[in-house]
């Protein structure tokens, strides 16, 4: 096999990126963008020892689960991948994803994967974006860091296309690097530009003053508000959210109740228990469930994140929360914990955070993940101690690969 060869060949299943994967002889080929039950021509682009990737030339045999993509740069831009696929399969393409990493990670059952959760708003969903600037605006290319440059983005929030489209029109662009606009379901919107030189302030206040709320350059390593409170505010349920500048928010703000909802669910709380929310951000599920809690302790590394927290319980009327800045794997403190929460990045759990919660001994563990593989190492890891009763994944990324979980893991009799 050569790089440049054309093959026919048949796509058997996606891989956990939502990668179309075919067999040539007995070498397996990812193909971008193909489904499987098609026979496609493609050619090969990569060639290793063990695998190759092709690109897709023709579909000679068409999947009943393609659906033509609602978006124009769908082929180039490294966003959606999964846009071509029936919503339908792709949430039981996820929810197959979970079960089989599973099945290849732990000895977790996995029956225990329920249904998958989702909401019914798969456009237009994401709450946050972030535009690449160098002559254009745009995401980068698959793979590249050329710009695609962008008019409309099919999952971003309707009002971050058109603050997007009105930046385009600025004539600075040429010191701009990056364009961060956020929003939330009230429609207060945010916007971080990262320049690398001198900007005319008074400029940005013209172009943009109408269409954004809140404004900040980020200069040097530096935030500087130029106009607006600096923060946005976001509901979840009856609680609203102040948001900062980096402060993480969930992005699928039509997603979120369910995902906390599933929580709630999961942490079956009585009113007696010391909560612990790790990897808390702004203290969303702390506050959400404080009402059946004796206390919620959270920790989180980014300060402005945390300054966020404490204000929040405040503007909800919440005295009963906690909120520690620092890094979860440097707990130092005993901490008592009936209920845990982590939710951590994609990375997963730090090998001292295991360490703590197989120390610590909560009866539960609720695991909040946005990515399964690594949910998957970390569940056999707590496996000495905790067993995975049931597994929740939630469609908080439509279109994309990507797919959230909420794990319940009960603490094991000992006798
Ligand atoms: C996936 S977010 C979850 C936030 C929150 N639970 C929510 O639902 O909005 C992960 C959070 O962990 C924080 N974080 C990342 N590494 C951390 C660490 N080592 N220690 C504490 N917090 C960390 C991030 O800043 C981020 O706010």
């Amino acid at each position: 096999m050569e790089i440049g060869d054309v093959y026919q060949l048949e796509i058997t299943k996606l891989d956990h990126k939502g990668r179309g994967i075919g067999r040539i002889h007995n070498k397996i080929i990812f193909v971008s963008g193909a489904l499987p039950k098609e026979i496609i021509s493609a050619k090969i682009v990569v060639n290793k020892k063990k695998y190759a990737e092709a690109e897709m030339l023709k579909i000679i045999k068409r999947s009943d689960e393609r659906v033509e993509p609602k978006c124009p740069y769908f082929e180039k831009c490294g966003g959606c991948d999964l846009l071509h696929l029936k919503i339908e399969s792709q949430r039981e393409f996820k929810r197959q994803k979970v079960k089989e990493l599973l099945d290849h990670f732990t000895n977790v059952n996995c029956s225990c994967v329920k249904p998958i959760l989702f909401s019914d708003s798969i456009y237009f969903y994401r709450n946050k974006a972030t535009f690449k600037v160098k002559e254009q605006v745009g995401y980068f290319e698959k793979k590249s860091f050329q710009i695609v440059p962008i008019d409309q983005c099919q999952i971003v929030a309707e009002e971050i296309n058109d603050i997007l489209n009105q930046m385009k029109q600025l004539p600075f662009l040429d010191v701009i690097t990056e364009i961060i606009i956020r929003t939330s379901q009230k429609k207060d919107t945010m916007a971080i530009l990262k320049v690398n030189k001198s900007i005319d302030r008074h400029e940005v206040k013209k172009w943009l003053k109408n269409y954004v709320n809140t404004l900040l350059l980020y200069e040097k390593g530096e935030y500087q508000i130029l106009w607006g409170s600096g923060y946005i505010i976001d509901t979840i349920g009856n609680f609203q959210f102040k948001i900062s500048k980096d402060s993480f928010f969930q992005i699928n703000s039509f997603a979120t109740k369910l995902l906390y909802d599933k929580v709630s669910e999961y942490a079956n709380l009585k009113g007696t228990e010391q909560l612990v929310d790790l990897y808390c951000g702004t203290g969303t599920i702390g506050i959400y469930l404080h009402k059946n809690v004796k206390s919620v302790l959270g920790v989180e590394i980014n300060k402005n994140a945390v300054m966020d927290a404490r204000e929040n319980a405040n503007m909800n009327g919440v005295s009963s929360t906690q909120f520690l800045c620092g890094d979860v794997a440097k707990l130092k403190q005993k901490i008592h914990a009936d209920v845990v929460i982590v939710d951590p990045p994609r990375a997963g759990l730090d090998h001292e955070v295991v360490s703590f919660l197989l120390q610590t001994k909560p009866i539960r563990i609720i695991y909040v993940s946005c990515d399964a593989a690594t949910l998957a190492r970390d569940l056999e890891l707590l496996s000495t101690f905790y067993k995975t009763m049931e597994i929740t994944p939630v469609d908080m990324f439509p279109n994309t690969h990507h797919v959230e979980c909420v794990a319940l893991l009960c603490l094991k009799e000992t006798s």
